[in-house]
């Protein structure tokens, strides 16, 4: 794919928000790979099996995506990939801190690695997983929140409406 950006995550699990910026780089980029961490040393709450599950469920409306899983750095993986684009997404001034710190560390690493950061739409800026997986720990709703295959997991897990 030409103009290959990769977007990467641990995406445990995808929420809409990240659905929105995969949404929007996708209408910018030739492909866009997302690329799911997968990192033993990090607690998640799905393997990595489950993540992917939910990404292919969610994104099979953008054909010019595909997904993947790495481990170790993510420069090793973009060279891989033959890409020097990561995107990344923004929400609120909170993120900038650790962007730009990993920006700079993967700049360090491949000064021709270049970060586009796109900015999510408002009504996800305060959407995370984390936030995701805390409101289904205590049975809220979380249909809007995540897509379905997501949802309907972390209700299987939790319980709740
Ligand atoms: O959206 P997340 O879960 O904060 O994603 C973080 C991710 C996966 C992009 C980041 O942890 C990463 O790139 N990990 C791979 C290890 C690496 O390359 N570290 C150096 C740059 S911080």
């Amino acid at each position: 794919m030409k103009n290959t950006a990769i977007y990467p995550g641990s995406f445990d699990p995808i929420t809409n928000g990240h659905i929105d910026i995969i949404e929007r780089a996708s209408r910018i980029f030739g492909g866009v790979v997302v690329a799911v961490l997968n990192n033993d040393e990090k607690k998640h709450l799905f393997p990595v099996a489950e993540r992917l599950a939910f990404l292919r469920a969610s994104l099979k409306h953008l054909p010019n995506t595909v997904i993947k899983t790495f481990d170790g750095l993510l420069v090793n993986f973009a060279e891989k990939c033959g890409t020097n684009l990561i995107i990344r997404g923004l929400r609120m001034v909170s993120d900038f801190d650790y962007e730009f710190q990993m920006t700079l560390t993967n700049r360090q690493l491949n000064p021709d690695l270049e970060t586009v950061f796109l900015m999510t739409d408002a009504k996800y800026s305060f959407l995370s997983s984390s936030l995701v997986r805390q409101v289904a720990s205590f049975r809220g709703k979380i249909g809007h929140l995540a897509p379905p295959a997501a949802a309907a997991a972390l209700k299987k897990k939790f319980g709740g409406k």
